[in-house]
């Protein structure tokens, strides 16, 4: 950096200080009073298989219950039976015990027009012209034959997007597999697989994934929704839940061993977000666990990210059964979160280390943050989470443990008292990190900047694990991704940022959501089966953790302008970053007037010439994003020049500013 000619020197910067006027505030930034250090995870993201987030999303497959293993064996397939065939279709289970245990089993006779089966995919297929398809199938041919298959995307009103032939059954099971170039678009396609020949033919694992993954992973995650993420640079990715963690009973808990190895022998259950709204009633929702406990290691590695798994504690979801473990049948729980640390960061010739090499990765994932259950409280999750924490403290000490707060004190039962009885608990404790969870109105965000400003310090670090601003109520479906939510989560994570010496780490959540798929909302980026756009939500996360900064520093905000009812609506703090020799302001000014502010870096030897400013504004506080104005509410920015240390600006109504100004302390 060439400081000599890009800096203002500060000797006469004491001298005439301008004044602030009636109507006008004073925000001053003590460049030489470095505080707290502040944590490469202190934004991450928050990743759950809800609104069809991983099945559906982040997984790229297409075909929905390919190995027949829904309860309902046939859910997502129809059969096809055009003019002139003759044929029937049925489930049939293998003779030995195995975890996909079912196979499709089409008998023929004629074919006429057409005999086979669809696929619909999930809520349709994103089908791109020009784009590639890897089509793939475990057959065999019991009887009969020859026969040969025809694979065939069709968009909306039949229209053929491509087709291929498989041919070369035998009647031992194979895995045939064939690439398809798109002629055409569609979001809505279907797979449809029409049998030629006469005779019985055997089908499992029927799959279509794009070739363009991530990172061009066969059988990966769908490129443009990882982008998104990469994009944040998050801290952490906290992963896979949430509420499945916990199942609505343990048998539908969230366990991670059988979420590895190779996919088709992975267990899959019940997504517990299928049934769970009346109002968004999602009943072909189940968790094939494509993406498991491996994929979200190497997308945390991917993303450049601390892999914060949350496992569960022996009790299921207990805003459902809460059914709970015995005291004395802890012990699978226990073990799964020793191994769990031996897959990630164990050596690579043995156990569950090998395990891991095997899959493809033999260097360690570097495990250091582990979480002990999601939203729990009472009596019963302190006496699981001290077995829990005990065993894996005595084996593995490095290893950060996160405690749950339950939730957030509104929606759950005796609120108040059961998060002040937890967080007791967990100062006795001496508990590493405790997570907390926030889902209330814009104003509760609004007025509660300064929450953490008076929590105590005595060791127990704060992770913000889950929060959004619910416009209407807590998941309510009428909710939505506007501006005002979004200003008032950036007020709120001002006051995260100003208290980074407590709150280390936090979230927003959920991260996904499908447009047709949803249980819930508000969520950070919408998607469908061709494109995605992120909220403003998204766009304040976004911010904050490019300008994370190192090191915060004081802030005072003179007379910060207040909403009509008299509570301030004007927030800032600011944060130093030493490789870049940056002061970086952010200011939030959530009332409807501009703010004039007069800024000041105090304790500066020097100051660059001109600022890096970065607005994010709408005037209207309804304002959202979408499909057809993805950027509606984006990211501006300019390079204000600068005559002076000291320096007017002027903030927009309804903004999020980021000022960046080189910047050297005395
Ligand atoms: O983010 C959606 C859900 O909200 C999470 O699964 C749960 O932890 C919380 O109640």
């Amino acid at each position: 950096m060439k400081t000599g000619s890009m800096i203002l020197a500060l000797c006469s910067l004491t001298l005439g200080l301008a004044t602030v006027s009636p109507g006008q505030t004073r925000i001053t930034v003590q460049v030489d009073q470095p505080g707290a250090a502040i944590r490469p995870t202190m934004w991450g993201v928050f990743f759950e298989d809800i609104n069809f987030g991983a099945d559906g999303g982040l997984y790229a497959e297409l075909v929905k219950n390919r190995s027949f293993e829904f309860p309902d064996n046939i859910m997502g397939w129809s059969r096809i039976l055009r003019s002139g065939s003759e044929g029937y279709i049925y489930i049939e289970r293998y003779p030995q015990e195995q975890t996909n245990a079912h196979f499709l089993r089409m008998k023929v006779g004629k074919t006429g027009q057409g005999f086979g089966v669809s696929n619909g995919g999930f809520r349709g297929m994103g089908i791109q012209e020009g784009k590639e398809y890897r089509f793939s199938v475990q057959a065999r041919l019991t009887d009969g034959g020859p026969m040969a298959l025809r694979i065939q995307l069709a968009g909306q009103g039949r229209r053929p997007l491509a087709e291929a032939k498989l041919e070369g059954f035998t009647s031992q099971w194979q895995k045939l597999t064939v690439v398809v170039r798109a002629g055409g678009t569609d979001a809505r396609a279907r797979l449809n697989l029409l049998v030629e020949g006469s005779g019985t033919l055997d089908l499992d694992m029927v799959s279509l994934f794009p070739v363009d993954t991530w990172k061009g992973r066969e059988d990966g995650l769908r490129a443009d929704l990882v982008q998104m993420l990469a994009d944040m640079k998050p801290g952490f990715l906290r992963f896979p839940g949430g509420c499945i963690v916990e199942g609505r009973t343990l048998d539908e808990r969230y366990q991670w061993k059988t979420t590895i190895g190779d996919p088709a022998d992975r267990t899959l259950i019940v997504n517990r977000w299928n049934t769970e709204f009346n109002h968004r009633l999602t009943p072909d929702y189940y968790q094939s666990f494509g993406v498991g406990f491996y994929e979200y290691f190497l997308l945390s590695k991917d993303l450049g990210a601390e892999p914060m798994p949350i496992l569960n504690c022996g009790m299921a979801c207990q805003f459902n059964t809460g059914e709970l473990a015995p005291m004395d049948e802890l012990g699978p729980y226990v073990q799964d979160a020793l191994d769990l640390i031996e897959f990630a960061n164990g050596p690579a010739d043995r156990g569950w280390g090998r395990k891991r090499a095997e899959m493809g990765h033999p260097e360690p994932f570097g495990l250091k943050l582990l979480g002990i259950g999601n939203e729990q409280w009472g009596p019963q999750y302190i006496e699981r989470y001290k077995v829990i924490a005990k065993a894996i403290q005595d084996k593995y000490p490095d290893i950060q443990l996160i405690a749950a707060t339950g939730s957030d004190a509104t929606i759950f039962p005796n609120g108040p008292q059961e998060i002040e009885y937890l967080w007791s608990q967990f100062r006795q404790l001496k508990a590493d990190i405790v997570d907390e969870h926030f889902y209330r109105r814009p104003d509760w965000f609004l007025d509660n900047a300064h929450l953490y400003d008076d929590y105590p310090r005595d060791g127990s670090e704060v992770f913000v694990g889950e929060y959004g601003a619910q416009s209407i109520g807590v998941a309510s479906p009428d909710n939505r991704n506007n501006w005002h939510t979004a200003l008032a989560e950036a007020a709120f994570m001002t006051g995260l940022e100003r208290n980074a010496d407590l709150v280390t780490m936090s979230c927003y959540a959920p991260l996904f959501c499908h447009v047709d798929g949803w249980q819930w909302r508000p969520d950070l980026i919408w998607f469908d089966n061709l494109r995605v756009f992120g909220t403003p939500n998204y766009y304040v996360q976004k911010l904050f953790s490019l300008n994370r900064g190192d090191r915060v520093l004081p802030v005072a905000v003179a007379e910060p302008a207040t909403a009509p009812n008299g509570k301030p609506r004007f927030y800032a703090s600011s944060v130093y970053d030493e490789k870049s020799n940056e002061m970086i302001l952010k200011v939030v000014n959530a009332t409807g007037e501009p703010v004039r502010a007069i800024i000041q870096t105090k304790g500066a030897k020097a100051v660059g010439l001109q600022a890096n400013v970065t607005v994010l504004a709408s005037d209207d506080l309804n304002d959202e994003n979408s499909f057809e104005t993805p950027r509606k509410i984006a990211p501006v920015e300019s390079k204000v020049p600068l005559r002076s240390a000291e320096f007017r600006y002027d903030f927009r109504p309804y903004s999020m500013t980021i000022v960046r100004l080189m910047c050297q302390s005395r």
